[in-house]
């Protein structure tokens, strides 16, 4: 991965930290949005969905933290992508979080979402994506 897109997407999710809660919020609406099959696949309670954003944001935060050393990162994602299916997750649903993704992270950023910014946070989504899926399917 290009050392500047490393850099884009740790500088960025930076602003995202303190607005993390809401983050959450927000991707959970667009993904149910985006696929409201997916919403049986969660939690029912909101206690618990506060509690799932919240493992997603840091989960989040150590892979974005991890992209420096991307070696030691993988197999952290391989043993993730392997629990995500005993959740019922499918390889077509990773397109789908990652357009969640990027919305929340549009919507959260506002102006600090330039087309760089929003280039390198798909380049590491696809590359993190893509280590998931070969790993468990
Ligand atoms: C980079 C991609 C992803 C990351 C970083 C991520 C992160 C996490 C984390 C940290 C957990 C907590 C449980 C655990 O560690 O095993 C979790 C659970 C879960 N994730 Fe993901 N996830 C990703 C992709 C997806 C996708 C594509 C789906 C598809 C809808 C999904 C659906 C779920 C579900 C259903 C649970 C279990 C909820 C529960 O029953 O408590 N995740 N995810």
């Amino acid at each position: 991965m290009e050392a500047t897109t490393v850099t884009l997407v740790q500088e960025s999710f930076e602003k995202v930290k303190p607005i993390a809660p809401q983050a959450a919020e927000i991707f959970y609406s667009k993904l149910f949005e985006l696929d409201p099959n997916l919403k049986p696949l969660f939690p029912s309670s909101e206690e618990a969905m506060k509690t799932q954003g919240n493992k997603l944001m840091t989960m989040l935060a150590a892979a974005v933290a991890g992209l420096s050393n991307i070696d030691a990162l993988v197999p952290v994602l391989q043993d993730l992508a392997k629990r995500h299916v005993d959740y019922k997750v499918e390889p077509s649903h990773y397109d789908t979080v990652g357009a969640a993704l990027l919305g929340t992270l549009e919507e959260g950023l506002g102006e600090a979402f330039t087309p760089e910014v929003k280039t390198a946070w798909a380049d590491v989504y696809g590359v993190m994506s893509s280590v998931m899926i070969e790993a468990a399917y």
